[in-house]
């Protein structure tokens, strides 16, 4: 009302409907009071009648009602016009999500009056994989005269597009991927209107080309004549929608929180199907070699890399470790079965975060019996790169690991071989210094950032041999042309840095026996060990390589905790 007076109090006033801005029930801003009453009513402010009296202000004049200034007004009046005018904006878009909810609600009413039915006129169905495209069982037709098998798949919704009258789903099953096409009834059913991403499904249908100038998977498209989805396959949709759970910009730490989610990714589960060719390869390779698989325990009483590393569990009641490597098991094998190899779970109780440190990690070790270091060196570069031969024959595989490594290239063989000496004159060379930020020395453990740093710049793999006995293992074999440096080896690779490391192992019980004084081991827990040396000793000699570090070269993955299931590792066991 034109000539209603309202008081603001900024320092009381409350900007509430439950204030009507009469003087005992003042409102707190100007804007409020324009907005509630119009601008042409008459507005009395004051700034504070409670607190420390503001500068400039005597006593009585904080009391005193004065009319709004000019420019507050202005502002305040602007102020209200721009809150009505979203208000209008408001109301309109919830008329129009009211109208489209009331819409949706009749599409959806509509679509549960359809009932989906099988046409049992239509040929039998094949049940086949998403990958299956051997012709003798599936066969594409052209839409016109050439008919297409009908077949049968599982999966769950990868991605889904809706368009007027067609939907277009990509289905997923873990060996491939598949374009299907809802038409007719189908695209108006309530199953389909509601579908959410991994929802699971059955879909029966015709396969044939797609389009010119269309792409899908494997170049065809099945056209649903049928569908199921059960109501315990539906997947979570709205908030719950997995796209909101896990998405390209989710944190790395929620990603690993919720890997079981991840894992249905198309670059983790890439990483894990590559994961599981190249486990296979290695098995493969063993095999064609002759090398015979054991399975040696996890829980054991001896350590092999050192204490510091070893998670210790009260066994009954005795202390035991989860194993650190399964080699000296494997030295126990090569009288009763020649070569030996495993692919087990090792265990470091490392506390550190690095890119390529987990507290779980599958180990593949092998040992040879009578051998030369030269035949140890000559084995492992043989058996890496036939890995990845019998790994990149497989044309789905080496599709993936061009996808997630788009420069890979088959390693150059020979390996590089560099002795230790070398590499630290390299260092020195190159400036780039050790842990203390000195010049590298003989007898310097070579630490991880100077490695990978020498590894990158040297950029294919090396063969990194004869490291001081005192920065190895006890079990190592000392060369005898130089007895300050054993006869060992890490294998480099460039982005990752060492992901083998191996030797000849020390053949002499006596000085197996001293090494273990050095390291002041007791020698009683592994009598079984030296007894090897009792029984017939021989030069002999092994690696293990690190399965995880392996992949995280090849498929060009920042860290190993990408290329494992469940990463395990300081600060994290789940899930
Ligand atoms: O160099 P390491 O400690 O050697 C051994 O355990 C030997 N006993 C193996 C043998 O000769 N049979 O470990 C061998 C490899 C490393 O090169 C690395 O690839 C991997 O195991 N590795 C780890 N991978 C992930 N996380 C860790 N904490 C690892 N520690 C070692």
């Amino acid at each position: 009302m034109a000539d209603q007076t309202y008081y603001i109090d900024e320092d009381v006033g409350e900007d509430t409907t439950t204030q009507t801005g009469a003087e005992d029930l003042p409102y707190k801003t100007l804007g409020f009071a324009v907005l509630s009453h119009g601008e042409g009513a008459k507005f009395l402010t004051r700034k504070s009648v409670t607190g420390e009296v503001p500068e400039g202000l005597d006593e009585k004049a904080r009391l005193e009602w004065k009319p709004a200034a000019k420019a507050a007004l202005k502002k305040a009046i602007n102020y209200a016009k721009a809150q009505q005018k979203k208000a209008v904006k408001e109301k309109e878009l919830l008329a129009l999500r009211t109208k489209e909810e009331a819409d949706r609600k009749k599409v959806l009413d509509e679509a549960k009056k359809i009932v989906v039915e099988e046409d049992m006129s239509l040929p039998k169905a094949e049940k086949i994989k998403l990958d299956e495209t051997d012709p003798a069982k599936v066969k594409l037709g052209n839409g016109a005269d050439v008919k297409g098998t009908r077949v049968r798949v599982f999966g769950r919704v990868h991605r889904e597009r809706k368009q007027k009258e067609l939907v277009f789903i990509t289905l997923r099953d873990g060996y491939g991927f598949m374009q299907v096409i809802f038409s007719g009834i189908l695209a108006k059913s309530y199953d389909i209107l509601t579908l959410t991403r991994e929802t699971s499904i059955e879909v029966l249908g015709e396969l044939r080309e797609v389009p010119p100038g269309a792409k899908a998977p494997n170049n065809r498209e099945l056209h649903a004549d049928y569908f199921r989805i059960h109501d315990i396959w539906k997947a979570a949709g709205g908030e719950e929608a997995i796209t909101n759970r896990v998405s390209k910009d989710t944190e790395h730490a929620t990603l690993l929180d919720l890997r079981h989610l991840t894992l249905r990714g198309e670059h983790a589960s890439k990483v894990i199907i590559v994961r599981d060719a190249v486990e296979y390869a290695f098995n493969q390779v063993y095999r064609e070699l002759r090398l015979r698989k054991v399975s040696p325990p996890a829980l054991v009483q001896t350590q092999v890399e050192g204490g510091a590393t070893l998670f210790k569990f009260h066994y009954y009641n005795e202390e035991a470790f989860l194993t650190q490597s399964s080699q000296l098991y494997l030295e126990t094998c090569l009288p009763s079965m020649g070569d030996v190899y495993c692919i087990e779970k090792s265990f470091r109780a490392e506390k550190s975060l690095t890119r390529r440190h987990l507290a779980e990690y599958t180990h593949i070790e092998a040992e040879l019996d009578f051998i030369t270091f030269d035949d140890l060196l000559d084995h492992l570069e043989l058996v890496m790169c036939r890995v990845l031969e019998v790994t990149m024959a497989d044309p789905v595989i080496k599709q993936y690991i061009i996808d997630l490594n788009p420069e890979f290239q088959m390693p150059e063989r020979p390996f590089k071989r560099m002795k230790y000496s070398e590499a630290i004159d390299w260092l020195v060379e190159h400036n780039i210094p050790n842990e203390d930020g000195e010049p590298h020395n003989f007898g310097d453990d070579i630490a991880e950032a100077a490695e990978r740093r020498m590894t990158d710049i040297i950029n294919r793999p090396i063969f990194l041999t004869h490291f001081p006995v005192e920065i190895k293992a006890f079990y190592m074999q000392k060369d005898k042309e130089d007895l300050r440096v054993t006869e060992s080896v890490d294998c480099l690779m460039p982005g990752v840095g060492e992901i083998v490391g191996g030797s000849m192992r020390m053949d002499n019980n006596e000085e197996l026996l001293a090494a273990f004084a050095r390291e002041n081991i007791d020698p009683s827990a592994y009598y079984w060990y030296t007894d090897q040396r009792k029984y017939g000793s021989s030069p002999h000699g092994g690696y293990g390589l690190g399965l995880e570090r392996f992949l995280a070269w090849l498929c060009k993955q920042h860290t190993v905790r990408d290329c494992c299931l469940y990463p395990r590792y300081f600060g994290r066991c789940k899930p």
